[in-house]
């Protein structure tokens, strides 16, 4: 006998029965929590094995490297076959197709943005701005948005800064104060950030969505999985980076309502650094994001030591509970295990918080939602093995996976930065939806610079005629600012930058 699932779910483990969770409600977000060791990322893996199995590609980060076996068929022990045959389950070795990716580019494929797409918002968070510099941040994004500048790599933000500096007064008269000492503040912090190797992220290309989200021939979906042993080190730079990537699938997705299966599903790994130290307003569009971004059919699945780690606000919206061990050594253990054991619908069989104490590794209560999206009566869970290696690939295995990946190629290379300048301004008219879209981008740099020809024919004119005050300040500023910005794009004036919910480029629809 196999353990048997029904059309449209997937296996977690074996309780009273098998325990699944349904495709059509994984959009409906979910958690894995429980203590080091306790068996959270076998649980990640054996839950991505099956998304993709399903057809819904899978995104991932790899916080520890040990996630990384889940792209090579697996040699299963004794006492892993053991653990299949006592749940009636047949063990056969597989493994989905996994996609590498690093934001150093080192143990995987480059992932990429730019400044102006990832928005004044999350940069300010991923620098640790105070009040007063994420204000003189807007301004920055303000001027360069105002005028559809986009910023394309850090030096831009640099020379963006010193430019704002420079012509402090000018522009406090028109978006606000700006203080040199704090434009100079930003700028170290920008230094630091880069001394993190954050100026690999920002540039050309920029991760197309599309390539998180492909399904190989056979159906199944790719498996990512963002290397983040080193990343993890920088705190801010992986929680900032995996807000980025939620916030423009919730921005460029379309709606779906409740779909058949996730469009995609996206396991954020120590959740509780996306909130921590958070403050209230980013807190509060974090929750507005997770809460919408199940009509685009994506499920967001938190991995993290203790649910009470996670915002009330968020941690009621998740729909799939699957609870590893804990302990109650501390009071906040404690106040973590009741806060656990309270999440979910009581099974008369046993006391809840007393069974959380005692799992076993690879053991869990788990909940997920039913038909109607009600939870489902908390089971105690045998956690299926994975049909994938337990445990990192070599070097060599990676470079090998890497070397045939579908998107092998695409974005090994950082672009030069002459081609980035067509690049950035074909993406600066999707952007703004410019009508005359079509107009390439050779036409359009022509166009600029006869137009820049007769401005500056007209202006020694008139300069020559009579000292005279600027025609238009708002123009006039802008006219300077592109020139001092070598590698921004300008399009034409009045066509602003539109922002989304977490301050990223929004793109017309
Ligand atoms: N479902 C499972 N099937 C088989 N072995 C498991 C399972 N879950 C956990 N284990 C064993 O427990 C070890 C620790 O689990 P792991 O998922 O790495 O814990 P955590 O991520 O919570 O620190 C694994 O290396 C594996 O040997
Ligand atoms: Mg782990």
């Amino acid at each position: 006998m196999t353990l048997l699932v029904g059309e449209g779910e997937i296996l977690i483990g074996l309780g009273e029965g098998p325990v699944t969770q349904r495709l059509d409600r994984s959009n409906r977000h979910g958690v894995v929590a429980g203590a080091t060791g306790t068996g959270k990322t076998v649980t990640l893996q054996i839950m991505a094995q099956a998304f993709s199995d399903a057809g819904v590609p899978v995104f991932a980060a790899d916080v520890k490297g040990d996630l990384s076996g889940i792209a090579i068929a697996g040699t299963p022990n004794e006492k892993m076959l053991a653990r299949a045959a006592s749940m009636d389950l047949t063990l056969t070795p597989a493994a989905p197709p996994t996609v590498f990716w690093d934001l150093f580019g080192q143990k995987g494929h480059p992932i990429r943005t730019t400044i102006s797409e990832m928005g004044p918002l999350l940069l300010a968070r991923l620098l640790e701005l105070n009040d007063v510099q994420e204000g003189v941040l807007t301004i920055v994004f303000h001027v360069a948005d105002k005028d559809g500048l986009l910023l394309l790599d850090l030096k831009d933000l640099q020379a963006c800064l010193k430019y704002v500096a420079d012509h402090a007064s000018e522009i406090g008269t028109l978006y606000g104060n700006v203080s040199p000492a704090t434009v100079g503040s930003i700028q170290r912090k920008l230094l630091t950030l880069q001394s993190q190797g954050a100026d690999n992220f920002f540039g050309e290309p920029a991760l197309r969505l599309a390539d998180i989200m492909r399904t190989d021939v056979a159906g199944r979906g790719y498996v990512n999985l963002l290397a983040a042993d080193k990343l993890i080190h920088s705190p801010k730079l992986y929680s900032t980076f995996l807000l980025w990537l939620l916030s423009e699938l919730f921005e460029e997705l379309p709606e779906l309502g409740d779909p058949e299966k996730p469009r995609l599903v996206f396991f954020f790994d120590e959740a509780h650094l996306l909130f921590n130290d958070a403050p209230k307003p980013l807190l509060e569009k974090i929750e507005q994001v997770v809460r919408l971004i199940r009509s685009k059919g994506v499920g967001v699945y938190f991995v993290t030591q203790n649910p009470a780690d996670i915002p009330d606000a968020v941690l009621g919206q998740l729909g799939a509970r699957i609870q590893h061990a804990l302990r109650a050594y501390t009071p906040a253990d404690q106040k973590g295990l009741k806060a656990a054991a309270q999440s979910f619908r009581v099974n008369p069989s046993f006391d809840t918080a007393e069974t959380i104490q005692g799992l076993g590794v690879g053991e869990a209560l788990v909940s997920t939602l039913d038909l109607k999206g009600a939870p489902c009566v908390v089971q105690k869970t045998l956690i299926r093995p994975p049909a994938s290696r337990l445990g990192p690939l070599t070097p060599e295995e990676r470079v090998a996976l890497i070397a045939k990946s579908p998107v092998a190629g695409l974005y090994d290379t950082a672009q030069d930065r002459d081609s980035a300048y067509e690049v950035l301004q074909g993406r600066a008219q999707e952007a703004l939806r410019q009508t005359e879209a079509a107009q390439d981008a050779a036409e359009a740099e022509k166009l600029r610079a006869a137009e820049e020809k007769v401005r500056a024919r007209e202006e020694a004119r008139e300069t020559r005629a009579a000292p005279r005050a600027r025609a238009s300040s708002r123009q006039g500023m802008a006219e300077t600012f592109a020139k001092s910005l070598l590698r921004t794009v300008a399009s034409q004036a009045g066509r602003e930058i539109m922002r989304g919910l977490l301050g990223g480029l929004k793109r017309g629809r």
